[in-house]
């Protein structure tokens, strides 16, 4: 029990906006699993992330349940973790609205997802795209993390994380944790198979360009023998072979091969002996995921019981966070 409490903390998050990409996978929820026996894990599907963008009410309860189903076979381990809803915990929306009293109109207006999501939404830019960082810097100041295990696109946001939590502490002393991001080395940043200049993601445009943890073998098979590559027809990591270069990338991350490995191993073969290869070891990284979230998805009453005990746990931590900045800041308690 004492070890217990000499654990360091770690939080994250994921957006249950559809369904969960191979992305997804390698930049967190495999550091997710990786941390649950060396560190006090709390993980949250960020639901009220999710209507930044216009939801579909069905679809979204169907993607929240999906969600917590994929995340359990991915290895989430409830009996050494706490997983649960955000929405379902109040303290979160509550700490958002303290801290954007604490959080600069400019420093979120410098946000590049505030400026790719605005672009991309342009008919519905509303202050809840603009004021995101700040619900999901409360996500993480609430539970007083050390670590915060995230795929590179969210380097900014822990960044501003840091930066309002110094400065209520500032304020006030000594209240949050500052918390520090931790990005693997390999896979943090997964790119489009289509347009490997922009990272891989579930909204992608194109639907080849983006694997989803759940896509049948075929699919994934399909969908990496129509990355996009180049004309050189060498498999090498340079400058300029964006697309060679994330196929090496999720190849290295899924079979743990080194760069110049895999240069070796492919050496005097062409992209399409390549692009099989990265097809197959994915298909086989997916496969036990898939047969477990089957399992689970088919018991919503055991997802449910998972969630509300662990809503409950995540609601005393928090309030605790939450009580003792809104006496710092001079609320009657
Ligand atoms: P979200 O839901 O977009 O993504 C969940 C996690 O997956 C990582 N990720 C990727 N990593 C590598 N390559 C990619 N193509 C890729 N796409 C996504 C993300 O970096 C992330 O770690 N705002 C967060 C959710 C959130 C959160 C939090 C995270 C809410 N509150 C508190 C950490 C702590 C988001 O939208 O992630």
């Amino acid at each position: 029990m004492e070890n217990e409490q000499k654990k360091e903390v770690v939080f994250s998050a994921i957006q249950p906006s559809g369904s969960i990409t191979l992305g997804n996978y390698l930049g967190a929820l495999r550091n997710w699993v990786k941390m649950q026996d060396e560190y006090n894990c709390i993980y949250a599907l960020a639901d009220l992330h999710t209507i930044t963008v216009r939801q579909d009410p069905k679809q979204m309860r169907k993607n929240i349940l999906d969600a917590y189903a994929s995340l359990l076979a991915c290895g989430i381990d409830v009996e050494k973790s706490i997983f649960f809803i955000q929405s379902h915990v109040h303290t979160h929306a509550e700490m958002s609205w303290l801290l954007s009293c604490y959080t600069q109109f400019g420093e979120l207006s410098r946000m590049t997802q505030f400026k790719d999501k605005s672009a991309k939404h342009a008919d519905n830019i509303n202050a809840g795209l603009f004021t995101y960082p700040v619900l999901m810097a409360g996500d993480i100041l609430l539970y007083q993390a050390d670590k915060v295990p995230v795929g590179a696109d969210q380097k900014q946001h822990i960044e501003i994380t840091r930066n309002i939590a110094e400065r209520f502490n500032g304020l006030y002393g000594n209240v949050f944790k500052i918390p520090e991001g931790f990005i693997p080395k390999n896979g943090a940043r997964v790119m489009s198979l289509q347009d490997p200049t922009k990272k891989m993601s579930k909204s992608d445009e194109n639907a080849n360009g983006c694997v989803h943890l759940l896509d049948p073998p075929e699919v994934i098979m399909k969908k990496f023998k129509r990355a996009i590559t180049d004309s050189e027809a060498c498999v090498r990591y340079a400058e300029g072979k964006d697309g060679v270069n994330n196929l090496m990338a999720i190849y290295s991350a899924v079979t743990g091969l080194s760069y110049e490995q895999i240069e070796h191993d492919f050496d005097g073969k062409g992209y399409g002996d390549f692009k099989t290869a990265v097809g197959e070891a994915v298909v086989e990284t997916l496969r036990p995921i898939q047969e477990k979230y089957n399992q689970y998805i088919s018991d919503k009453a055991y997802l449910e019981e998972c969630y509300r005990k662990a809503d409950e746990i995540a609601l005393k931590i928090s309030s605790r966070t939450l009580g003792k900045a809104m006496k710092k800041v001079g609320f009657v308690l």
